[in-house]
């Protein structure tokens, strides 16, 4: 059976096995890591104080720690994530904490997770590992008879660096979960800014009669990073940015700007809705994508002094369905560029020409409606007008922080942390749209054009603009508030 059959096979079985019990213990492997320094324990500190983490929290790893040495450095790397530490809440966080050393490639390991886990009896478990190494953290989990009843497992991507490799991946994971207990991250899924896409597009009567190939004329997504690959070098080279963010992150912000209402509220619904999207589009093409290199970046720790690997890549993709056809989706985004930035952007079509005005004037700009979700979360909309102090008409720019509104919501790892440990899969991805996303960006992967190389500090290179040329050019990102 085809690795695409094979998931619709077992998402139909999900719903009978799908549990909704809450998890009683989390078992994170690989918590002496970076990722869990950076953003784990930082996001179960907050789910902490929210009163959000009803479990014990069971951490693996190879070094020889104590638990007190384990707590300690919980501390350390939450202040060091920026919260304020309020010393009741750690001391309830830190009760939590309990830790298992030993080499995952021993059985002997799961043995003593068991024993850790007494008489829990719906642990989940988080693999903040290498990818490399989930068979055998699965295989020895399932061995220790710890995977059955339907136990949650929520891994870290990358999920294969191309299409065949994804499939191979799978099938690995496949031999002892069915896809119902996986749950896939991806951090942008948690973060509040796509969610809102959703909401907004839906919930405003206004938005949704011109949501389409009617009155939008392109898309832009740009994801800009300020910093470069430094002390990441060893990971990213192999990776590059088409495989870092597009296939995932940026794929999973086109669907929520393009897909249908779900037509229900639960995860298979939402999944279906996202993977409609992606099977509308057709593969994407090399002559319409753009790679660069920021100058320097060869000169990281880890990068192979030769390397061609893409530090930017911007390129031009299509939705094959009644909605979206002959709508260009644009998506750029790259390392060492002058802010950090994450938006959605839709373009309007160009008015006719007005009659009213007196020929000569300035032709209106199409109206834009944007969605920023990083640095903060808030939507503009940018509309033609006249302004008062009689200049003429010219953009004007209707915007809202999300963060004047109410706040920030939660961290995506605090939001992605809480939903396995209630059972909520929506935020995650799932198997069959993991593989539609690669089998879009295959042709990329296959046949890559030259990286141009480019100023740190810069957009990218000059080569980019051919990607959107005939379309009115990049828009200039919403920078600030
Ligand atoms: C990660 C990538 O998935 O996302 C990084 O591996 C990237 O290269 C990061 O910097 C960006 O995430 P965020 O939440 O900071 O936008």
């Amino acid at each position: 059976m085809s690795s695409r059959g094979r998931a619709a096979t077992k998402s139909s079985h999900d719903a009978a096995t799908t549990t909704s019990a809450e998890a009683d213990a989390l078992v994170v492997f690989g918590i002496t890591g970076d990722l869990a320094r950076k953003m784990t324990f930082r996001s179960l500190y907050r789910l902490e104080r929210r009163g959000l983490l009803p479990c014990p929290v069971i951490g693996v790893a190879a070094e020889d720690w104590s638990v007190e040495r384990l707590r300690e450095h919980a501390r350390e790397a939450i202040g060091a994530a920026g919260e304020q530490i309020d010393h009741s809440v750690f001391a309830r966080f830190a009760a939590r904490l309990r830790y298992v050393s030993g080499d995952f490639g021993d059985q002997h390991t799961y043995e003593r997770v068991a024993g850790a886990l007494g008489d829990v009896r719906n642990p989940a478990f988080y693999l903040e590992i290498p990818p490399s190494l989930f068979p055998r953290v699965v295989d020895g989990l399932a061995h220790a008879e710890l995977l059955s009843g339907g136990r949650r497992v929520m891994v870290e991507k990358p999920f294969g660096h191309d299409l065949v490799s994804a499939q191979a991946l799978a099938a690995e994971l496949h031999r002892h979960l069915d896809e119902s207990q996986l749950y896939r991250i991806d951090h942008f899924l948690g973060k509040m800014g796509l969610e809102e896409i959703l909401y907004l597009r839906f919930a405003n009567t206004m938005l949704e009669p011109v949501w389409n190939r009617n009155f939008v004329g392109n898309v832009q997504i740009t994801m800009a990073e300020s910093v470069g690959a430094e002390g990441r070098g060893h990971f990213y080279d192999p990776v590059g940015a088409l495989r870092d963010v597009v296939v995932n992150h940026l794929l999973q912000l086109l669907a929520a700007a393009a897909m249908e209402p779900p037509a229900g509220g639960d995860p298979d619904t939402l999944q279906a809705s996202k993977l409609a999207v992606f099977r509308s589009m057709p593969a994407a093409k090399p002559d319409r994508y753009v790679r660069g290199q920021y100058d320097g970046y060869r000169a990281v720790d880890g990068v192979a002094p030769d390397t061609s690997t893409e530090t930017y890549a911007a390129l031009r993709l299509e939705i094959d369905n009644w909605r979206w056809a002959g709508v260009p989706f644009f998506i750029r985004t790259g390392k060492q560029l002058p802010v950090k930035l994450t938006e959605v952007r839709l373009v309007f079509k160009h008015p006719p020409r007005l009659q009213f005005i007196p020929a000569g004037r300035r032709r209106p700009e199409p109206s834009q409606i944007v969605f920023k979700i990083d640095p903060s979360t808030g939507i503009r909309i940018i509309l033609d007008a006249h302004r008062a102090d009689r200049q003429g008409p010219a953009e004007i720019e209707l915007d809202m922080e999300f963060s004047k509104e109410g706040g920030e919501g939660a961290t995506p790892y605090e939001t992605l942390l809480h939903a396995v440990l209630v059972g909520d899969s929506s935020h995650f991805t799932r198997q069959d749209s993991v593989e539609e996303c690669w089998r879009i960006v295959q042709p990329l992967l296959d046949a890559p054009p030259d990286a141009h190389q480019y100023p740190p500090g810069t957009w990218g290179p000059p080569e980019a603009e051919r990607v959107t040329a005939g379309f009115g050019g990049w828009r200039k990102p919403w920078l600030g508030e």
